[in-house]
């Protein structure tokens, strides 16, 4: 038996899988709600993941009812990009800026200025977005100099989990690679660039390939988990890594679509490619010796989430999708732009904000909900169409994620795509690419393309409508007709 654990955005899930890849139990424990102190900012506590993560183990081993010492091995998967900061006694120091924080665009506009663009992406292969986590540490050295001072370690989310588990300072190349100090050509920390934005590469943790161990479970961890002392805990992927992992994209032609929060449009490739415009990400795979290419719409999942908390609360998402079903295809010429956390793919600006435009009064509740829908499908649209023109053959696309679980927005996706549209078997994602590591790290397949072809299976596949098709076409461009019409606007705001 394996286990997996994914530190997510709204919560930490752990799940047990067999030699199969079949999920034998899953527990989930929510976390704290993202501390928004100011518009675009977005922190989460540390502490908080770790308590969630224990309580998910807890949770899984006691409803398998498995003997703890089952556990062969362990695999972490985690949001991305998150800064976590530790204090000389290994304490954190202030809550995470998670993967959405938007704040701190001078510090790009910093690095930008202090090393140029064209040597940032040739440290890194991708521009520096205030996204990832460099920007995030420099703000803290800009804004809190004190704090700054005590700093020793820098970890990632699911990196912190891993030190609370083993004691180990340890990352993996996939998720490394969204620090905007990582190589991710030569897959090792860059320390040109850290040196270059005066960075001590000493506070950086040990850097391994995804399958490969990075530690075992610490005595103290086991008092607090069940898991048995000793159990290897292998790298584990950032979360788009590992759920490409648990969706079997670990070989060129499949691309995946994952609607979590964010939505993300992912690709494998055997050769390191990038988009000269920075648009897509180009980072490591969780595949030795692997890259991918993925691009990133802030907003998904939480356009959804945001509508149903502040407009319709009480209300499951299930009953939301059967409403917007009722409007037609287009909703009326109602646009969403769901740039609630500003954007990555393909506009890469912090300060893009959301809305809806071209409201009526003929439009219903039903309408604004299709047309989110719809934009987070268009705004997938531009992340696809990226991957293609570096050269991606995309014949089907595999959907993942909570906004996946509709048949609706999978129909939509297939309609906006103008491509089928396949499920899986398991929709488990991240945390199951993460057990399907540790099989691999503990030497139970051989490698990840083996353990993925043994054990993902497709299940169902929605073919496009050709009817609707053109309805979507024309929605598309009226939809990238948007944010360039209102970009300097923004700015005002
Ligand atoms: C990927 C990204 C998000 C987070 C949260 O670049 O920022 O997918 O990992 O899920």
């Amino acid at each position: 038996m394996w286990l997996g654990i994914d530190i997510g955005t709204g919560g930490s899930r752990a799940l047990l899988v067999n030699r199969a890849g079949e999920v034998v139990a899953a527990h989930t424990a929510a976390h704290e709600d993202m501390l928004m102190l100011q518009p675009l900012w977005a922190e989460q506590r540390p502490e908080n993941w770790w308590d969630a993560a224990v309580a998910a183990i807890r949770g899984v081993l006691a409803s398998s009812g498995i003997a703890p010492s089952e556990i062969r091995g362990v695999g972490l998967s985690g949001q991305m990009h998150g800064l976590v900061v530790l204090d000389a006694d290994n304490r954190v120091l202030r809550p995470s800026l998670i993967w959405c924080d938007q704040r701190s665009q001078a510090q790009v506009d910093w690095v930008n200025a202090t090393v140029g663009r064209e040597r940032v992406l040739e440290c890194i292969a991708n521009p520096v977005l205030t996204g990832f986590t460099l920007p995030k540490l420099l703000w803290v050295r800009d804004h809190e100099p004190e704090l700054y001072e005590k700093v020793r370690k820098v970890l990632l989310p699911k990196d912190y989990v891993r030190f609370m588990l083993t004691g180990e300072f340890a990352t993996e190349v996939s998720d490394a690679s969204g620090t905007a100090l990582f190589d991710v050509v030569n897959r090792r920390w860059s320390t040109e660039l850290a040196s270059l934005v005066g960075v001590d590469p000493a506070v950086l943790p040990a850097c391994y390939e995804s399958s490969d161990v990075s530690g075992t479970i610490s005595r103290a961890a086991s008092e607090l988990t069940g898991i048995p002392a000793g159990t290897p805990v292998v790298g584990g992927g950032g979360d788009q890594a590992a759920s490409a992992v648990g969706n079997g994209i670990v070989s060129p032609g499949i691309v995946s679509c994952t609607l979590g929060t964010s939505g993300v449009v992912f690709a494998h490739m055997e050769e390191v490619a990038y988009d000269p415009a920075g648009r897509v990400h180009t980072f490591c795979h969780a595949v030795r010796g692997k890259w991918h290419v993925m691009g990133v719409t802030q907003g998904a999942g939480l356009s959804l989430q945001w509508f149903r908390n502040q407009l319709a609360p009480g209300t499951d998402y299930d009953s939301l999708m059967a409403e917007a079903a009722t409007a037609p295809a287009g909703s009326q010429g109602l646009q969403w732009l769901p740039y609630l956390m500003g954007e990555r793919t393909p506009h890469l600006d912090a300060m893009a904000r959301g809305g809806w435009i071209g409201l009526t009064a003929k439009h219903r509740r039903a309408d604004l909900i299709r047309s989110l829908i719809e934009g987070v499908s268009y705004s997938q649209k531009d992340c696809l169409d990226i991957v293609e023109s570096l050269g991606v053959a995309v014949g089907s696309v595999r959907a993942s994620g909570g906004g996946a679980k509709s048949p609706f927005w999978r129909q939509v996706l297939a309609d906006v795509f103008d491509k089928p549209v396949v499920t899986l078997a398991s929709q488990e994602g991240s945390a199951l690419g993460a057990a399907l590591l540790a099989m691999v790290g503990t030497g139970e397949y051989a490698s990840v393309p083996e353990v993925c072809g043994a054990v993902v299976a497709e299940q169902a596949r929605v073919l496009p409508d050709q009817a609707t098709v053109p309805v979507y076409a024309k929605g598309h461009s009226v939809f990238q007709a948007l944010y360039p019409a209102l970009k300097a606007t923004f700015r005002e705001m």
